[in-house]
């Protein structure tokens, strides 16, 4: 949660920092601050509660402010109410600023994480005479800093190593230090943060997206580090305070790949970006029609190692692991059991010896998937990591990377992160059923030719996209939705669900089609929709039935189904979608589109914020 930015050089900083911080909104929205200064005068700090906008409209974006150095956030409230108080950055002196001069203060802050023993800190500073303008975590590890810096008279590596030294917890860290003028300084524990290098400028940044205007030279400052930032300079430093030397890493992406490119909204925009993440993830993976997994590490003899599988992750990725589940223990014997990351991190349960652990993640921040890896790591289990985001918590600390190739993902709704992920793990379940000697060769075959049609499918989807606009107007004004379905379709309802709920907020659940007259058919009245996705022709007739029970209690019904299995009884159904045939086993990769365009038009539809919906961040870092 959070995003912060930083930049020193010769060009002006607020506007550079107002443009990261922009590109940063998804990770938290409920406040933004910034604090700039001009050569060795004292920082000016500007706060707003709210959007971005405010903070841009108040400092007549960045125009009112001077300074060739400074650093910024917008946040995602953890301690503290979204007010102006709240807002970063947090100064070592008795006064938040809010733009209406500059601050005296030795040392000044912003903060993406969260600080668990901040109560104990808090009562230590207070007793040392500190007092307290706001509820956060931050200012008191700011606090905690300037308390070490003046107390030994040590320089600020020396105090920020002492502070990592007494804070628990995670933290990516920017300061700036009223007697180092034209310097950052930044520290890192379990939140991300990268620096970046220009020509006469350096930067820093919780994401990519956030300077890729600017530089794509990066580096990925690691745990218990910290940095001192010129324009001319970076220079890294372990909890020793010796110099480290960190490799500097080139990104790929491309800045554009971080624009709305004329769409509306960044998630219309990534749901059209669809097909060319499945095609470039199913590029990375396949050639010369063989899966090259070996190109990863996982060679032939692993993958015969492996006799169980635990697939851990959160969110929209876990439902790609309940997909998986079912795709694999189709392809194979192998048993594989599907984990929330925020249960199995503190759940007592027997690992045995032949697993791999597969953690999902498009951020590769997750807190608690990152910890549910070195929960596994440290029962001495192999961990797969299929992650969107290179150079991330997750994808350094794994042992193996498949890397998806979705670019960057914006809108706080995943769509084609979770599309590249299915046809990640799709690709893993064919090459490791063909290793163990579970399908032919010609089935091998068979299935890469199948899976190689998806891009193109997905393309054809979308071309029946104003259908589903128009359609969308009719389910707009509902309070309850649910969806209901049955093996790989129930994965599909899960997606199909939380997108829908997270942002058009009209309640909504998934349910196993068999499940719901166990209870929650009760809910059901006139007029409630009920979406039925029957793709998996095994099972159709039973979701139909179940569709019809709910129809009898007044339901309005639509149907989603394949182009080779219609629906048994059309007369009976409000609304049909169809998609593309494919093998069935991947066909949620298809069935999720219509439902991500019905979930992002009626969103659109109730006038809400698609890409920030209320309550959530991207990038969720924190327990
Ligand atoms: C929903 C959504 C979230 C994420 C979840 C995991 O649209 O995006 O549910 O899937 O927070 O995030 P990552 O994949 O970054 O670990």
């Amino acid at each position: 949660m959070c995003g912060i930015v930083g930049y020193v050089g010769k060009r002006q900083a607020a506007k550079i920092l107002l443009d990261g911080l922009r590109k940063l909104e998804y990770r938290g929205y409920d406040s933004a601050g910034i604090a700039v200064r001009n050569g060795a005068e004292n920082a000016q700090v500007v706060k707003t509660s709210g959007r971005l906008k405010a903070l841009i409209e108040k400092t007549e974006n960045g125009k009112n402010i001077r300074g060739t150095c400074g650093i910024g956030h917008t946040r995602w409230a953890t301690h503290g109410v979204p007010s102006v108080a709240n807002a970063h950055p947090h100064v070592s002196g008795n006064c938040a600023g809010t733009g209406n001069g500059p601050v005296e203060s030795s040392v000044v802050g912003v903060h993406n994480g969260i600080i668990e023993n901040y109560a104990e800190l808090k009562a230590k500073l207070m007793s040392k005479g500190y007092s307290f303008y706001s509820e956060t975590d931050t200012e008191v590890l700011v606090k905690l800093v300037d308390y070490y810096y003046n107390k030994y008279r040590i320089g600020p590596i020396d105090a920020i190593n002492r502070t990592m030294v007494r804070a628990r917890g995670s933290y990516a860290l920017a300061l700036m230090f009223t007697d180092y003028p034209n310097q950052i300084y930044a520290a890192r524990k379990d939140s991300p943060l990268i620096i970046g290098k220009g020509e006469e400028e350096s930067f820093l940044a919780s994401d990519v997206p956030a300077i890729l205007n600017h530089t794509r030279n990066v580096y990925y400052i690691q745990n218990h580090q910290s940095a001192r930032i010129e324009e001319d300079r970076i220079t890294f430093f372990d909890l020793n305070g010796d110099e480290v030397f960190l490799p500097e890493t080139v990104i790929e992406w491309d800045a554009k790949a971080a624009e709305k490119d004329g769409f509306a909204h960044y998630m219309l925009k990534e749901i059209h970006e669809q097909s060319t993440a499945v095609r470039n993830t199913f590029n990375s993976l396949v050639r010369e029609s063989a899966i090259h997994l070996e190109d990863f590490g996982l060679d032939q003899s692993i993958l015969n190692g492996i006799s169980h599988i635990d697939i851990v992750a959160c969110g929209s990725a876990w439902h790609v692991g309940v997909t998986s589940q079912y795709v694999i223990e189709s392809l194979t014997d192998i048993p594989v059991r599907v984990e929330l990351a925020s249960e199995f991190r503190y759940r007592n349960m027997p690992i045995t010896s032949g697993t791999l652990v597969i953690v999902i993640s498009q951020s590769g921040e997750t807190a608690d998937t990152l910890a549910a890896l070195r929960k596994a790591k440290q029962a001495g289990i192999p961990v797969l990591a299929v992650v969107n985001v290179v150079g991330s918590s997750i994808a350094r600390e794994a042992d193996y990377v498949l890397y998806t190739l979705a670019g960057p993902e914006i809108s706080v709704a995943t769509t084609k992160a979770y599309s590249a992920q299915l046809i990640a793990m799709d690709l893993f379940a064919i090459q490791l059923s063909y290793s163990k000697g579970f399908i032919t060769r010609e089935k091998y075959s068979y299935y890469i030719e199948e899976a190689s049609s998806l891009p193109e499918k997905i393309e054809r989807i979308l071309l029946d996209k104003e259908r589903l606009q128009w359609f969308s107007s009719r389910i707009s004004g509902q309070a309850n939705m649910f969806f209901i379905g049955r093996g790989l379709d129930y994965s599909v309802c899960l997606e199909g669900s939380l997108k829908m709920k997270e942002i058009s907020y009209i309640h909504s659940e998934a349910y196993a089609a068999g499940e719901l007259k166990h209870g929650t058919i009760s809910l059901i009245e006139d007029g409630t929709v009920v979406v039925g996705i029957m793709t998996e022709s095994s099972v159709m007739d039973k979701t139909f039935s179940n569709m019809i029970e709910c129809k009898a209690r007044g339901a309005y019904l639509i149907s989603l189904t394949s182009a080779d299995h219609p629906v048994p009884d059309e007369g009976e159904i409000d609304f049909q979608i169809t998609v593309p045939a494919t093998d069935e086993l991947f066909l949620p990769s298809l069935a999720v589109i219509p439902l991500q365009l019905l979930s992002y038009y009626t969103s659109v539809n109730r006038g809400l914020d698609v890409d920030k919906p209320r309550n959530l961040a991207k990038s969720v870092t924190v327990e």
